[in-house]
């Protein structure tokens, strides 16, 4: 983490993720009183003081979810559903892998961490630096170690499955049952406790192979302790954040081309008397959910319906002079080029049936 000294000899750290913010703000606020659920999600910039390579910087952004109030295996994948399905929607599903562990609850977390500890210690020296480091502070993290020699050693070890509740089985059963439901691929992966201390039962995580060595775009878990360890009242909770930059980072390496402007209608004006109904008819379409561009160069109709056809949109909507007196529109579908008159009453009606 960034801490310094302030002027004032204040110790002050810069947030280096989004998850402990999140539980500080709903006990705070007292968030859990307002209803047995409660979403959240979040955006901005974090800092963390690693050594910066690629994909892993000193500055970065994140966004993420976070769920309040359900314990059930059904909240872990609405949560991890989502993000599978925000990086689909950015194009992005092929060469995505979602591993998913359970690290089971509590007692079995620590119960595991001492066995292998256990097994860990009389080799201890055999391990990489950073992993007898780890053993110090965060021994489960070994498991995460990189090292092939770690990795060999680690292969006759304790699993942390050998250590679930029936309880930890059957949340960890029931999350791989709906991602099969869903038709969301994934791998089970016993050595994914990842880097923060707070889960518990499930961690997972979303790589890329459009990335290197630091591959993971989005990661997360359930965290059923944090609150009240932070002074809330017990209440479980899972989420997840992704790293913008290294969503950014696979878009561009896949050539992915997230420009299509998506727009449904572009307004064209003959004369400046067609813009105020224009302007109107515009924003009730934005109302109910339809995109909408709208010339405001006042050039020639001709020019306005090339930029119509330019930009994308399905339909042109033509109102000049003519229309203005008939309290008509012209909808002009640009796909085909027919075009009809339309009462200007109808017209919302009408184009919410056709897009
Ligand atoms: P995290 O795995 O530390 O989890 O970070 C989530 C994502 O942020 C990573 O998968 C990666 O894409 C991105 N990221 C992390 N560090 C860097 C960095 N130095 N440079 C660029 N990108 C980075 C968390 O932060 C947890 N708070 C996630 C969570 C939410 N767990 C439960 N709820």
């Amino acid at each position: 983490m960034y801490t310094w000294e302030d002027i004032d000899g204040k110790s002050i750290t810069l947030r280096p993720e989004y998850t402990a913010p999140v539980v500080r703000s709903f006990i705070q606020h007292n968030l859990g009183a307002n209803s047995a659920t409660q979403r959240f999600y979040y955006l901005g910039s974090l800092f963390r003081r690693e050594r910066p390579q690629k994909g892993r910087q000193r500055q970065f952004n994140q966004f993420g979810i976070e769920a309040f109030g359900s314990h059930h295996p059904e909240q872990d994948v609405e949560v991890i559903s989502v993000g599978w399905k925000i990086l689909e929607e950015l194009g992005l599903n092929k060469g995505l892998s979602l591993k998913i562990n359970s690290l089971g609850s509590k007692d079995c977390r620590e119960l595991y961490r001492d066995s292998l500890k256990k097994f860990i210690r009389p080799n201890l020296e055999h391990f990489s630096i950073t992993s007898q480091n780890r053993f110090k502070t965060n021994p489960l993290r070994i498991l995460d170690s990189k090292s092939e020699s770690d990795k060999n050693l680690l292969k006759h070890g304790p699993q942390v499955s050998d250590y679930y509740s029936k309880e930890d089985q059957i949340h960890f059963d029931e999350i791989q049952k709906y991602l099969k439901e869903l038709k969301i691929p994934f791998l089970i992966d016993n050595h994914l406790v990842r880097g923060l201390d707070y889960y518990t039962r499930t961690t997972f995580e979303i790589t890329s192979d459009a990335l290197g060595a630091q591959d993971a775009i989005l990661g997360g878990g359930r965290y059923d302790h944090l609150v009240e360890n932070l002074g809330g009242k017990p209440t479980p909770a899972v989420g997840f954040a992704a790293g913008i930059e290294r969503v950014l980072l696979s878009i561009e390496s896949q050539g992915i081309n997230n420009n299509k402007k998506n727009i449904d209608v572009y307004f064209a004006c003959i004369d400046s008397l067609g813009l105020s109904v224009s302007l109107s008819l515009s924003n009730k379409l934005r109302d109910l959910g339809i995109s909408v561009l709208m010339d405001t160069l006042r050039r020639s109709i001709k020019a306005q319906l090339r930029e119509a056809n330019k930009s994308g949109a399905k339909y042109a909507i033509i109102v000049g002079e003519a229309e203005i007196k008939n309290n008509e529109a012209i909808v002009k579908d640009l796909q085909n080029g027919t075009q009809m008159k339309v009462p200007q009453s109808k017209l919302i009606n009408k184009l919410s049936g056709l897009i």
